[in-house]
C-alpha cells in the first residue's frame, strides 16, 4: 500500500456537514450525542473490540452480544406521514402504503437534528423491492390485481423519517413534518448529461426531463452537503421486453442490462409504461444514482445521470484534497465493474445542497487492475475507443462502454466505503459462482461463493487518482488452503459470507453485513465488526445475528457510534403467509416484517468498543 497523507476524511466530512446544517438553521450549537463523538473523546484510536463473538444460528430471533440491546424502530406497514392509517394487512392500498414505512428496508442514513441535544436526527431508508408473496395473503403471479401493483408501488422508494432518543430508547416523531415516502410514482427530474436526449425521451415527457418514481433502492451514499444518493440496482426486474422487436439495437442495450422477456413483479400488466414494447426508452430512466434532500420535504429528487447507468449497489461520496467530489460505485452483476466519478467543480461549504449540481457535470471512470497490485480508472469519455460515442450514450449504457475500455470483470461489486482512519477503500465482492477460472488477482477464486473484500489505496492518498493499488483484504468463507477462507494472520475468526454493505465505526473498524449465508454457511445472515489494523486485522467477530431468511443491510452509525441503526429485509423471503419462515420482529401480527432496528450498549458506550 502507498503512502496516506491525506487528514482524516471524518473530521472534515463532520465539520462540513454541520457547517451545512448551521447555515440552513437545523443545528443549534451542539451537535450533541449526534456528533460530539467526532471530536469528542470516544473517537479515541483504538480499535479493540470488546464484545465476545457471537455463534451462527439459524433461529428465527435477532441477537446482540450480552450488554447490549436491539429494539425495532419502524416497521413494513407502520405508519409515518401524517393521515397514514394504522397497518392493517387485508386492506392494504397504494394510498396506505404511500404515507407508510415500505417493504424491505435496506441502506439507512442518519442526520442530527437541531435543538435537542444530538438526540433527535432524521433516518432516511432506502425500500428495495416489494415481496408481494408475504405482502398479499393468497398472493398468485397470474392473478395480480391493479391494487396489488399500488400496493407494491408505494412500498418501494424511500422513506424519511424523524427519530428522537429517550431515557427508554429510540422512538419515532410520528408527527414530523420532515417525515416523508418518495415511491416508484413520485416525479422526480432527470439531472446531469442525459436529461433531454432523445434515449430518455417517452410519450409521457417527451421533453426527457421528468421520471415518475424510482425503485428497487438498494445501497446509497451521503453528501458532504447533506443529502442521500439513492441506488436504483435491479431495475431490469420491473420491465417486460419480450415484444420489442428482436434486432433492434434497443434490444442489444436491454441484453447488456439483463432485461427479462417478462418482468418479475407484472408491475407492465397494469401500468403501460413498463411495457418497452410500448415505451422502448422507459427503461434508460431507471437504473440511476437518485440524490434526495430529506431536509426539505417538498424537494424534487434528482437522478444524477452523470454517474451512469447500471445495476447500482451503493454510491459514497468523498472529498478529494482539492475539493473535488468523488463517488465510488459498484455495479451489482456477475462480471461487472467498479466505478468512480470525480466532479469538475468543487465543493463549496457555503453551497449548501447547491452543491447537488457537482454530480452533474464530472468524469465517470471504470477500474482495470492489473496482477502487480496496481489499477488504472480509465474514462469514459469520447475518445479512443468511444469515439464517436455521445456523453449520452455512454451514460445510458456505461456498461457496454466500460466493456469496450477493457475493465476488469469482477465478482459481483457491492458497497465501497472509505476507511475513515487509513484512508483507504473497502470493496466488497459478494460472491460469483459463475466465474470459472480465477483471474489471479482481484477475483482469485473460481466458483467463488463466498466473495471477498478488496483494500484500495490511490496514487498519492488522492481520491480523484487516476490510478490506484490494491491487495485482497479477506477471503470470506469457512477457513482453509485452496479455495478456502483468509483472514488475516491467525487467531480466532468467525468465517462469513456473501459480504454485502459495509461501514466504518470510528476507530477503523469495519463493520460488513452479510448476504447469503444460510446457502453458504447454512446459518442466518449476519452482521461482524472487523479490525483493519493491529494482531486482529481481518479477523471478524460476529456481532449481530438476523431471523430466519431475511439479508442485513444498511449498517448505520450515529455519528457518536452510540447507536447502530440496521435493516433487517425480507425475513422469511419466499415462504408466503400461509405458514410463514418466519414471524419476526414477533409484534403479535404473526407477520414477518422487514424492520429497522436500533442497537445500543446498555451502558451508552460506542457499538462495538
Ligand atoms: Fe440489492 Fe447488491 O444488493
Ligand atoms: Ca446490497
Ligand atoms: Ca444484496
Amino acid at each position: 500500500m502507498g503512502p496516506m497523507s491525506r487528514p482524516t476524511g471524518v473530521e472534515s466530512y463532520a465539520s462540513l456537514l454541520r457547517r451545512r446544517l448551521d447555515r440552513r438553521d437545523f443545528l443549534g450549537a451542539t451537535l450533541g450525542c449526534f456528533g460530539a463523538a467526532l471530536i469528542g473523546p470516544q473517537a479515541k484510536p483504538s480499535s479493540a473490540l470488546g464484545f465476545t463473538s457471537l455463534a451462527g444460528t439459524r433461529e428465527d430471533v435477532l441477537e446482540v452480544p450480552e450488554g447490549y440491546r436491539a429494539e425495532v424502530l419502524l416497521s413494513w406497514g407502520q405508519p409515518i406521514c401524517k393521515g397514514a392509517g394504522e397497518f392493517r394487512l387485508e386492506e392494504q392500498s397504494g394510498a396506505s402504503q404511500s404515507l407508510q414505512f415500505g417493504f424491505n428496508p435496506d441502506f439507512s442514513a442518519c442526520f442530527p437534528l437541531e435543538g435537542s441535544s444530538g438526540n433527535r436526527g432524521l433516518l432516511v431508508v432506502n425500500h428495495e423491492y416489494p415481496g408481494p408473496n408475504e405482502m398479499f395473503p393468497g398472493y398468485e403471479r397470474a392473478r395480480l390485481t391493479p391494487s396489488q401493483v399500488e400496493v407494491q408501488m408505494a412500498a418501494c422508494g424511500l422513506s424519511v423519517v424523524e427519530v428522537q432518543r429517550t431515557k427508554d430508547g429510540w422512538r419515532v416523531v410520528s408527527d414530523s413534518r420532515y417525515n416523508r415516502r418518495i415511491t416508484s410514482s413520485t416525479a422526480m427530474d432527470l439531472a446531469g448529461p442525459v436529461r433531454g436526449d432523445a434515449l430518455v425521451r417517452t410519450a409521457l415527457d417527451a421533453g426527457g426531463h421528468e421520471v415518475l418514481g424510482t425503485f428497487a433502492n438498494c445501497g446509497g451514499g451521503k453528501t458532504p452537503w447533506g443529502t442521500v444518493l439513492s441506488c436504483e440496482e435491479n431495475f431490469h426486474e420491473y420491465f417486460a421486453r419480450a415484444s420489442v422487436p428482436k434486432g433492434e439495437r434497443l434490444q442489444e442495450g436491454f441484453r447488456r442490462y439483463g432485461m427479462l422477456d417478462a418482468s418479475l413483479y407484472g408491475w407492465d400488466t397494469h401500468v403501460p409504461r413498463f411495457d418497452l414494447s410500448e415505451h422502448p426508452q422507459e427503461a434508460h430512466r431507471f437504473g440511476w444514482v437518485v440524490e434526495v434532500d430529506p431536509f426539505a420535504p417538498g424537494s424534487k429528487p434528482k437522478k444524477r445521470t452523470a454517474l451512469g447507468r447500471m445495476r447500482h449497489e451503493g454510491a459514497t461520496p468523498v472529498l478529494a484534497d482539492d475539493g473535488r467530489v468523488v463517488v465510488y460505485m459498484g455495479d451489482d452483476g456477475h462480471f461487472e465493474y467498479l466505478y468512480k466519478f470525480v466532479s469538475a467543480g468543487r465543493f463549496d461549504p457555503e453551497g449548501g445542497e447547491s452543491n447537488g449540481e457537482l454530480l452533474d457535470r464530472g468524469t465517470l471512470f471504470v477500474a482495470r487492475f492489473h496482477l502487480d497490485g496496481t489499477g488504472d480508472w480509465l474514462p469514459l469519455i469520447p475518445e479512443g475507443p468511444l469515439e464517436g460515442w455521445s456523453p449520452a450514450r455512454i451514460l445510458v449504457h456505461a456498461r457496454a462502454a466500460a466493456d469496450r475500455l477493457g475493465a476488469t470483470p469482477m465478482d459481483r461489486p457491492e458497497d465501497v466505503e472509505v476507511n475513515p482512519v487509513n484512508q483507504r477503500v473497502y470493496v466488497c465482492m459478494t460472491m460469483n459462482p459463475a466465474r470459472l477460472k480465477g483471474d489471479g488477482g482481484p477475483n482469485p477464486r473460481a466458483s467463488n461463493r463466498h466473495g471477498h473484500v478488496l483494500e484500495l489505496s490511490e496514487f498519492g492518498g488522492d481520491f480523484a487518482a487516476r490510478r490506484f493499488q490494491w491487495s485482497p483484504f479477506m477471503l470470506a468463507g469457512p477457513e482453509g488452503e485452496g479455495q478456502g477462507g483468509q483472514y488475516g494472520r491467525g487467531g480466532k475468526a468467525e468465517p462469513l459470507s456473501c459480504p454485502d454493505n459495509i461501514a466504518f465505526d470510528g476507530v477503523g473498524n469495519l463493520w460488513i453485513a452479510t448476504d447469503g449465508q444460510p446457502s453458504a454457511l447454512g446459518i442466518n445472515d449476519s452482521i461482524y465488526a472487523v479490525p483493519t489494523a493491529g494482531p486482529e486485522r481481518a479477523r471478524p467477530r460476529r456481532f449481530l445475528n438476523g431471523p430466519i431468511g431475511c439479508e442485513i443491510c444498511g449498517p448505520e452509525f450515529t455519528p457518536d457510534f452510540r447507536t447502530l441503526f440496521v435493516c433487517v429485509q425480507h425475513p422469511g423471503a419466499g415462504g408466503g403467509l400461509e405458514s410463514p419462515r418466519s414471524r419476526w420482529p414477533h409484534d403479535g401480527s404473526g407477520l414477518p416484517r422487514g424492520s429497522l432496528v436500533a442497537v445500543t450498549g446498555s451502558d451508552g458506550r460506542p457499538v462495538g468498543s
